[in-house]
């Protein structure tokens, strides 16, 4: 069992589980994401070389989604629990997989988004990122240096995600590893939880069943996010 008082140092590992009850498919359940567009066809710098249309109009209906969902009660009650913590002034970081902005919606601001966001363009001319809520597909200009080579701010698979170092550094210093709504499926995060065992930290699943690395957890509560995230946070901060 996991005491609570003795955590002082969280990091929360967030996957498509959590967004999915706000109305965002996830990547691996029937009738995802990938059951309409194969990830080869979509989620790699070759594809967009080879399919740049296809690639940009696929990112503009996921952009223009995601601004027309709402956070759910997970989000908020994450949102929550890095407040207070940060008001006590306790360790707390959200390393999260999704590329939506729910969290930072909630409320949540120790937060990383380590495969990038919706809402920001890359340049690749010059390198910069903006903020982009519009299309992409009718190449507008960047707002920075006015090439037509603007890219959605996504990491694509076979590309580095961002915010290594800082991730791997809040991993090592935690005490409480907590996994919620990701399959275990796609590496790096998958083997977060292993790192975070191995440095000491105890680790515990928050998922609708068990994911693929399900063994690694020493604590696990499988059921709906908007459910068992805020059952969560409420006996944590007790
Ligand atoms: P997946 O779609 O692989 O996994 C979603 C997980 O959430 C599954 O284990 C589901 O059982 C669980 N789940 C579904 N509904 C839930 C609910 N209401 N409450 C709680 N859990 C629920 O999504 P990720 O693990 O996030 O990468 O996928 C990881 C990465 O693969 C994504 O970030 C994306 C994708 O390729 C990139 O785009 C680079």
């Amino acid at each position: 069992m996991i005491r609570v008082k003795d955590v002082k140092n969280i990091v929360i590992l967030t996957g498509a589980g959590i967004s999915a009850e706000s109305g965002i498919d996830t990547f691996r359940s029937e009738g995802g994401l990938w059951e309409q567009h194969r990830i080869e066809d979509v989620a790699t710098p070759e594809a967009f070389a080879r399919n740049p249309d296809l690639v940009l109009r696929f990112y503009d209906m996921r952009r223009e989604r995601i601004q027309q969902v709402i956070p759910n009660a997970a989000h908020f009650a994450l949102a929550e629990l890095d407040a207070r913590w940060r008001s006590e002034g306790r360790h707390l970081l959200i390393i999260t997989q999704n590329v939506d902005d729910l969290h930072e919606r909630a409320g949540a601001q120790r937060l990383l988004h380590m495969h990038g966001e919706h809402l920001k363009a890359l340049c690749q001319a010059c390198e910069v990122r903006s903020d982009w809520r519009g299309t992409m597909i009718d190449r507008p200009p960047c707002p920075v240096c006015g090439a037509r080579a603007l890219r959605p701010d996504v990491v694509w698979f076979g590309e580095m995600p961002y915010h290594m170092p800082e991730i791997y550094a809040a991993i090592r210093a935690a005490d409480l590893f907590v996994s919620i709504g990701t399959s275990g499926a796609v590496y790096p995060a998958a083997g977060f939880v292993r790192d975070a065992r191995g440095q000491g930290a105890k680790t515990l699943e928050l998922n609708l069943e068990p994911s693929q690395g399900s063994h690694w957890f020493d604590d696990a509560r499988y059921g709906p996010a908007t459910e068992v995230v805020p059952e969560w946070v409420e006996e944590i901060l007790g």
